[in-house]
């Protein structure tokens, strides 16, 4: 039931927003451009993705649903604990490279579907799996109904993955290259608040992340960051400096690190074996 405030509505003006497309244009094509970088980087965190494997209880009978699975970070750890694994993602690129991942891991038991969430049709692309999981991929227009789709789609348990707070640019940055206020990625509480009034209780627990990227040169960095967020290119001399200053030289290989300390969320609930 919504209360005072429409919190899926709300969602839907943030999401519409300027400052939220000032981010990662969050279609197919942006993730495919964006695919190569991410595998480079991703797939070395093992760390960060057992933290959050750690969070789920996974079985060797169970299968689990990956919405939004990228280049299989958490679907490849995951596929060795359990029975099977169903990754969706739009990106053909992100997928292919899950593919390639699966080879070099030896992983066998992942199949891949090349779709937006939006666009799967419960009891035609997939049945129920024992537990459905996203990571950092809750972008959709109609959280609510999304969500609802990924409730249906459990049968004992769901994990979401948000930021929550203290996303990779820092608020005084964000208003010197765009001019605006910054967005406040709190993405969880918008989740929370949204299952809570379709009367879905969820737990959630907050943690410290380091949020850790690394670079061959400045002009690499600089480069990487226009990309990915838009920068305006007037805006570039602003950009250098301050990545000038967060760039921090690796004694052991020479890259570049920018590092930054950020909060996420995990928002996960248990389903009734009568409700499915
Ligand atoms: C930041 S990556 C996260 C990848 C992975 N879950 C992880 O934690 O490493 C976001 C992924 O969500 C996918 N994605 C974007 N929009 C989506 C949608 N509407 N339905 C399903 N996946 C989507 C992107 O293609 C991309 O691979």
């Amino acid at each position: 039931m919504t209360g005072i405030l429409n919190w899926n509505e709300l969602w839907k003006v943030m999401r519409s927003g300027s400052a939220w497309r000032r981010a990662p244009e969050k279609d197919a094509g942006f993730w495919d451009k964006y695919a190569k970088r991410c595998n480079e980087s991703v797939m070395q965190s093992k760390e960060r993705a057992e933290i959050q494997i750690a969070k789920m209880e996974l079985d060797p009978e169970y299968s689990v649903l990956d919405i939004g699975s990228g280049v299989g970070r958490l679907a490849i750890p995951i596929a060795k604990r359990v029975k099977t694994v169903t990754a969706i993602d739009p990106s053909k690129d992100m997928l292919a490279y899950l593919k390639e991942n699966m080879e070099k891991k030896g992983v066998k038991n992942i199949t891949c579907i090349n779709k937006r969430w939006e666009d799967i049709e419960l009891g035609e692309d997939i049945n129920p799996h024992d537990v459905v999981i996203a990571s950092y991929s809750l972008g959709m227009f109609d959280m609510q109904e999304a969500l609802a789709k990924i409730d249906a789609a459990a049968k004992k348990c769901v994990y979401l993955f948000e930021f929550a707070g203290g996303w990779m640019m820092d608020e005084k940055l964000w208003k010197e290259l765009y001019d605006e206020r910054h967005p406040a990625w709190t993405g969880y509480i918008y989740l929370y608040n949204i299952l809570h009034d379709m009367g879905i209780y969820a737990n959630v627990e907050i943690r410290d992340s380091d949020y850790e990227q690394r670079y061959d040169s400045l002009d690499d960095a600089v480069n990487k960051w226009k990309e990915m967020h838009n920068i305006p290119a007037e805006k570039e001399s602003i950009l250098r400096e301050y990545l000038s200053k967060m760039l921090v030289e690796d004694e052991n290989d020479g890259m570049l690190c920018f590092k930054r300390k950020s909060k996420s969320a995990v928002i996960w609930w248990k389903r009734k074996a009568h409700e499915w």
